[in-house]
């Protein structure tokens, strides 16, 4: 059980403090927006630089913008350990995943509430983890799309049934409220922005959903399959 939490809810004039503040975090999800793909604008690449230079710490990139097929690689070769394109944008996803992956980073494939699992059936074998958007992408704090589990669900069982080793991750409204359900689902990487940065202790935020989920797998069933 993963938590890397988003810094679109994090104080932007202090991006380094804000990453030391959660010493627990298994990485720091980076939301790239370009008011194209989605109705938001945050940063982009210069600012993941200026980040890598300062921490060691797991870069998750989350690409929410049109052509990725133009601007992923960028990310890895700046040093991204993870690299996450939407389905709904990406021309080209197995010519993308392989160049990425040629670069050094991992590959993830996100889809919309209302894509299908199906988008991704034959691309499994050519990424590293499937973002499952549970928010409609674009803004930190909306409540938690539960229409969207029947398919993290789906997601879980192709990986299991064709013996891959893919993270299956959750992205928008996570918290304590939510991410127990996220788990029974098949989710193991969980995304929590505001959960995470609007709380007074932030790592003890991380730890304690970690703790949930973590409790959650031992008794859902999953870790016997
Ligand atoms: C949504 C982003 C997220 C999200 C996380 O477009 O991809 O990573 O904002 O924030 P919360 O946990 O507040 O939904
Ligand atoms: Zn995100």
């Amino acid at each position: 059980m993963r938590i890397t939490p988003s810094l679109l809810n994090a104080d932007f004039a202090k991006l380094g403090e804000e990453i030391a503040r959660i010493p627990s975090a298994d990485g720091i999800h980076l939301d790239v927006m370009d008011n194209h793909f989605v109705p938001n604008l945050t940063f982009g690449l210069p600012v993941v630089e200026s980040l890598r230079a300062v921490t060691d710490r797991m870069l998750d990139i989350h690409l929410m913008i049109e052509d990725p097929d133009r601007w992923a690689p960028g990310y890895a070769e700046a040093g991204a350990e993870s690299v996450t394109f939407h389905s709904e944008a990406v021309h080209a996803p197995v010519r993308l995943a392989r160049e990425l992956h040629r670069i050094g980073a991992r590959v993830g494939v996100a889809l919309n509430p209302a894509t299908p699992a199906s988008a991704l059936s034959d691309i499994l074998s050519e990424i590293d983890m499937v973002t499952i958007m549970s928010v409609e992408p674009g803004f930190g704090g909306q409540p938690f799309l539960d229409i969207v589990l029947p398919k993290v669900a789906q997601i879980h069982s192709m990986i299991h049934s064709s013996n891959l080793d893919i993270w299956v991750q959750m992205d928008g409204g996570v918290s304590p409220e939510t991410i127990e359900r996220c788990v029974d689902a098949g989710a193991d990487t969980f995304v929590a922005g505001s959960a995470v940065f609007r709380s007074p202790d932030p790592d003890a935020m991380v730890n304690h959903l970690r703790t949930l989920a973590t409790t959650r797998f031992a008794s859902c069933g999953w870790g016997q399959q």
